[in-house]
């Protein structure tokens, strides 16, 4: 069987779904928020040594990373020709780079005479002049300089270009791939680009980049924001208003998926013990820090509070967004790009997430969240957000452009290391994932294995 809406007879949580919540909400959402799609993949449990061994994370770097297409920066923090920034993955680091007005191209960072890396950051310059003893490249990656010419007699200039990795851009990101013979990115993104077309992201701006080394593998990091299953537990003080164990959850060709859950709805994980449409729009309020709502007899704490975000955003960024719906106004619509992107539509959360191995080490990762907001009705933008990467021991809560988000990310991140120690504890050999809930993740590893057994 192939994808398809979740058949009539899956279990699941009783109370409104996502579907019914739009068909309530009474305006015509745009049809892929009416899509569904499902695969049925099993319960197979998925083995612990995919989080914890050398050699399973040596097999993704030698057979997945190299073959997939990666997020590596956004186009605004690259604008000028000479602007740079450095992506690494594993032992592998490009410089992506604007090369021409309408060109951006990835060069392998290392030298070509004795392997420096040529870049350790980001910039703006107009070549690539290695520290070491001076070899230089232009822009476009060809030779431009050798000190001590008459010493290097073997050296061809049309030979000694800078390799480069295949770049495409999609939405306001630039995306890099190291295998030349990969499919074209739309083709690789496939369904979700499909998606995005009614939410144009390159008109958003990086209003807020923040990194932080989380002590877990990075599967283990991001499976952490691929479910709602967790939020009552996790997150107790949102967990009277957002559609939680209800939440939608799709798979699409290719590893990617969407995790579709509304917001300002009564939750169905507090529903036993009741939860009024004041409570709710009192949780969220205080989610948005906005003043309370005092909602009269039969109103709805759903339209009331997504008015408010509605005027409150448009005057703090200027943008005019009286065209968007309620569930693209606040739901969370998440999406997940293989192998480790999550650009989120909509406005309920304006995030993208970005999660990267730390090196060779299996027991750490990067986490990175990026905000982006609409570009005020000026077009003219603030610059982008440099990354502001924490320590391993302060929160998220201290950078304050995450706003309320930012305590909310330290809940999820406090898990994370209890995962992985756990995982080590063990005395199971798998995890044991919720067949629906949970069928994003199981997806992922399916598409990861993919991946790892290709016989090349
Ligand atoms: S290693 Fe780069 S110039 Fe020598
Ligand atoms: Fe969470």
């Amino acid at each position: 069987m192939g994808y398809a809406a979740p058949p009539p007879d899956l279990p699941r949580c009783p109370g409104p779904s996502m579907q019914d919540i739009l068909s309530a909400d009474g305006e015509s959402a745009p049809a892929v928020l009416r899509e569904q799609s499902f695969l049925e993949l099993g319960d197979t449990e998925l083995s612990v040594e995919r989080y914890t061994s050398q050699d399973f994370h040596q097999r993704e770097m030698d057979k997945m990373w190299p073959r997939v297409w990666q997020m590596a920066c956004r186009l605004e923090q690259i604008p000028q020709v000479g602007d740079h920034c450095v992506y690494d993955i594993g032992d592998d680091s490009l410089i992506v780079t604007r090369t021409s007005p309408t060109e951006i191209k990835a060069f392998y960072n290392a030298c070509l005479h004795r392997g420096t890396r040529l870049r350790d950051e980001g910039g703006c310059v107009q070549a690539f002049r290695c520290p070491f003893h001076g070899f230089t490249w232009g822009l476009d990656g060809s030779l431009k300089g050798v000190p001590c010419r008459w010493d290097f007699p073997t050296i061809r200039d049309d030979e000694f270009r800078l390799p480069e990795a295949k770049v495409a851009t999609w939405n306001g990101f630039v995306f890099v791939n190291m295998d030349l013979d990969a499919d074209p990115l739309p083709d690789y993104l496939g369904d979700v680009a499909r998606h995005f077309s009614r939410w144009p992201l390159e008109e958003r701006y990086l209003a807020a980049h923040v990194g932080k080394i989380v002590k877990a593998n990075w599967k283990v990091a991001q499976e952490a924001f691929m479910e709602a299953f967790h939020v009552p537990d996790t997150h107790p003080e949102i967990g009277s208003s957002l559609g939680d164990w209800n939440a939608q959850y799709d798979v699409y060709p290719g590893g990617h998926s969407r995790l579709y859950n509304a917001m300002y709805v009564p939750s169905p994980s507090a529903s036993r013990r009741g939860v009024s449409e004041q409570e709710v729009a009192d949780e969220g309020t205080t989610m948005l820090g906005f003043d309370r709502l005092s909602l009269p007899e039969g109103a709805s704490a759903r339209s009331a509070v997504t008015a408010q975000y509605r005027h409150v955003l448009e005057r703090k960024t200027g943008a005019d967004l009286s065209d968007l719906t309620t569930t693209e106004m606040v739901d969370l619509i998440q999406y997940f790009v293989f192998p480790n992107f999550f650009p989120w539509a909509g406005l309920g959360g304006p995030i993208v997430y970005r999660f990267r191995p730390n090196g060779h080490d299996p027991d750490s990762c990067l986490m990175e969240v990026m905000l982006l907001y609409p570009r005020p009705a000026s077009g003219e933008s603030p610059p982008p957000a440099r990354l502001r990467m924490l320590g391993a021991d302060e929160p998220w809560a201290e950078a304050g452009e995450l706003g309320t988000l930012g305590p909310i990310f330290d809940q999820d991140t406090a898990n994370m290391p209890r995962i992985q120690a756990g995982l080590k504890t063990t005395r199971r050999s798998g995890v044991v994932l919720g067949h629906y809930q949970e069928s994003r993740i199981r997806y992922m590893h399916h598409e990861l294995d993919r991946y790892l057994n290709a016989a090349t």
